[in-house]
């Protein structure tokens, strides 16, 4: 063979391999075989398929909020008291409440008293491994968080300086503040800390793991037959592993998969103050403000129009006690979800996003008999173990900051 009749081969093979390094361990066999082929179906053989499913590790820790004993105790205090909040009546767990899968179980959340919430509320258990938090991912991290949830105005719409001056009328607080922190008076960022290392205990390792993650981590009698068969549904026929893949069961990506619309943005009052109320806090347009009868969700973060109706892939464990589902909570089963993918992302009424033009092309009627979706089902449920439980702590009470005793012991010592 003349070296000219060979170069091609050897500049494809050599393309190949930069645009797909990580395949570099193929053998000489397929690459050359790769290389025999055109550009395009080169790179759709090399192309890899979605990361398989794996179990969940230990929950990343940030460096500058430490996890500790005590900083947990007091985030678990602060997680469970109301004065977290504007009027002392609507903390973390009033609308993350733990016997409703650390979350509330309706389709919106309830929200702050004379509103309620737009979107459905999202389990804490788990969040401490999502870098991009809530339904459209618009905070990064448990600190950010819990900030913006507390003072949200259909959150907590708590405001700071009063949140802080409650914690340092409270002596109980005044000394674990003191212990886990160092300083005299609590501060109001410390707060967001604490939450967040107690958050972080929340998720479903340890007496808290479930069957797919004991599956994939060798135990093979931890899903049933069913389930198996299930497990075979959602990475093949039912394509769920494109989007819910790797360790969250969640590309950590933003999709529309043709959620329709909530019908109690139309026909309830209250919905509909939120619903305008959010679509200005979150900056839409004049025309969109006017126009908008749905949530525009991945929207709202960088403007761009292709994002319209995009929410983050839901990560799938826990989800046994999170009903109802989705970012407007729209469906109540399990069963539902999966009749919703099989139709294509239609519901039982026909109604699918109001922007079908950023619909995932992932998503298209399945075709799976009874049987295949009963085992999908089953298989969904493989993602939760048992129930994530806590002791409740005592809320404690406020006291003067000085005794009448002590006043008068100030004054006549002037
Ligand atoms: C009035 C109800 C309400 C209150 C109070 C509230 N939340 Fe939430 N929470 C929600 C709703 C609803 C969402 C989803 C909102 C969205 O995506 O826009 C959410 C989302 C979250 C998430 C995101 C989870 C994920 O998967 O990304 C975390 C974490 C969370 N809340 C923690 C907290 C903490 C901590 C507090 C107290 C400081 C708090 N929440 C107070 C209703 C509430
Ligand atoms: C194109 C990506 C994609 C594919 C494919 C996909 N999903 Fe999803 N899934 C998502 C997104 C995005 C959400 C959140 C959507 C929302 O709230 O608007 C979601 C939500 C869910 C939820 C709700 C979880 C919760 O906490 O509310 C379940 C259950 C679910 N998917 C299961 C499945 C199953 C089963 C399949 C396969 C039949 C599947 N998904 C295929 C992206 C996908």
């Amino acid at each position: 063979m003349s070296m000219k009749k060979f170069a091609p081969t050897l500049v494809a093979a050599a393309v190949a391999t930069v645009l797909f390094g990580c395949q570099a361990q193929a053998t000489k066999q397929e690459s050359a075989a790769a290389s025999k082929a055109a550009p395009a179906k080169a790179m759709a053989m090399a192309k890899k398929g979605p990361a398989p499913l794996a179990p969940l590790g230990n929950v990343p820790v940030p460096p500058d909020n430490k996890i500790t004993a005590a900083k947990v105790e007091l985030g678990k205090i602060l997680f469970f008291d109301p004065r977290i909040g504007g009027d002392a009546s609507t903390g973390c767990s009033t609308c993350h409440e733990p016997d409703q899968g650390w979350a509330w179980a309706e389709d919106f959340s309830r929200g702050y008293p004379g509103t309620v919430h737009w979107r459905n509320s999202q389990t804490v258990v788990n969040s401490g491994y999502y870098p991009r938090q809530f339904w459209a991912g618009s905070a990064s991290s448990n600190e950010k968080q819990a900030k913006s949830a507390a003072k949200g105005g259909v959150a907590g719409n708590g405001e700071s300086d009063i949140m802080e001056a409650r914690l340092a009328l409270i002596p109980e607080y005044r000394k674990r503040f003191k212990d886990v922190y160092g300083r005299e008076w609590p501060l109001i960022s410390d707060v967001w800390g604490a939450i967040s290392a107690f958050e972080r205990t929340l998720n479903t390792t340890g007496k808290f793991t479930t069957p797919i993650d004991e599956y994939l981590k060798g135990d093979k009698a931890a899903l049933s037959a069913e389930q198996l068969r299930g497990k075979a549904v959602f990475e093949g026929k039912g394509g769920c592993i494109n989007c819910h893949n790797g360790e969250q069961a969640s590309d950590l990506d933003f999709h529309n998969i043709g959620i329709p619309p909530n019908k109690r943005w139309e026909e309830d009052g209250l919905a509909q103050i939120t619903f305008r109320f959010e679509q200005y806090a979150k900056g839409q347009t004049q025309e969109g403000y006017r126009t908008a009868k749905s949530d525009w969700g991945f929207y709202y973060r960088g403007k761009n129009k292709w994002d319209k109706g995009k929410f983050r892939t839901a990560p799938l464990r826990y989800t046994a006690y999170t009903a109802p589902y989705m970012h407007n909570g729209v469906f109540y089963t399990l069963e539902e979800v999966v009749d919703f993918y099989d139709r294509g992302g239609f519901d039982e009424e026909g109604r699918t996003t109001l922007f079908p033009e950023t619909k995932s092309k992932l998503i298209k009627p399945l075709g799976l008999s009874d049987q295949e979706k009963e085992d999908l089902v089953a298989f969904l449920g493989a993602f939760s173990g048992p129930e994530v439980t806590v002791a409740k702590p005592e809320m404690p009470d406020y006291a003067p900051l000085f005794t009448k005793a002590e006043l008068k012991a100030a004054q006549e010592a002037k």
